[in-house]
């Protein structure tokens, strides 16, 4: 089983890489499944019902999401109904939508879930204790499940992989739109990276324009941070290789495609 996970798609930038590039990937990598974390696919914050169906469209079978859930007021019309799509577990009981999801791929069950840290972020539910729950749910139906951990804190995703080591098969964390070069197997099985990166703007600060977050640092002064859509674009990802029968991982790959690090098919 082979896994295609994509960073944060940021705006049009974003967009346009998915829809150009997740094609040629399929062709060469062949995955399986495809995730998309799609927490800034409208202008950085939020999604759209027609963006979300984009993706899916481009290829996608499900989008995570985090801390940009309800950016988009629409957001609480469609989540409901958005089978593919899912948002970070640990919200508060009662919150729209689901933080786990069920995929069949010709028979063999792999289940996605999303969770979101809270170390420099709001202060949602325990995501350990979360995860506990929502592993126990899913080794009811699959081995194999896969974790976009959408964090801030290297240590606490670094955390969140070592408790799920040998539990699930993948922990890709998302968040911090900068992609980490610490992937790895962990000893019991399990798939680690502390940021799978960002798919948008390349001559950005994490996707912004760069020069409204330099006044920021520079003034101080309130500004209004927009996606850069003019300039160079970049796509990252993993592909996680796994093990059907026992849901271990046996490889994971980085995936970087920008100016300096041009697509080869
Ligand atoms: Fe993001
Ligand atoms: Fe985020």
């Amino acid at each position: 089983m082979k896994i295609l996970f994509i960073g944060d798609i940021a705006g049009s930038p974003g967009r346009d890489m998915i829809k150009e590039y997740l094609p040629k990937l399929k062709g060469k990598y062949r995955p399986n499944v495809t995730i998309v974390n799609g927490e800034n696919a409208a202008s950085g914050k939020g999604i759209t019902e027609k963006i979300y169906k984009q993706l899916l469209e481009w290829g996608a079978d499900v989008v995570t999401m985090g801390n940009h859930t309800w950016d988009k007021k629409e957001i609480f019309e469609f989540i409901d109904q958005a089978k593919k799509m899912i948002r970070p577990a640990n919200f508060p009981e009662g919150t729209p939508g689901k933080g786990i999801v069920f995929v069949n791929i010709n028979g063999v069950e792999v289940a996605v879930i999303n969770m979101q840290g809270r170390t420099f972020l709001p202060a949602i539910d325990d995501p350990f204790r979360k995860m506990d729950e929502l592993v126990t749910e899913a080794k009811k139906r699959t081995n194999i499940i896969f974790v976009d951990f959408h964090g801030e804190a290297t240590s606490e995703k670094q955390a969140m992989g070592w408790y799920l080591d040998g539990k699930v098969s993948a922990v890709v964390g998302t968040h911090t739109h900068t992609q980490t070069a610490d992937e790895r197997i962990l000893p019991e099985g399990t798939a680690y990276i502390t940021d799978a990166g960002m798919t948008g703007p390349y001559d950005s600060i994490l996707g912004v324009e760069k020069e409204a977050v330099l006044k920021k640092f520079l003034t101080s002064l309130p500004v209004r941070f927009e996606i850069d859509t003019t300039g160079r674009k970049q796509l990252n990802g993993v592909l996680v290789s796994i093990d059907n029968k026992t849901g271990s991982a046996v490889n994971i790959e980085r995936i970087l495609i920008n100016d300096d690090h041009p697509f080869f098919s």
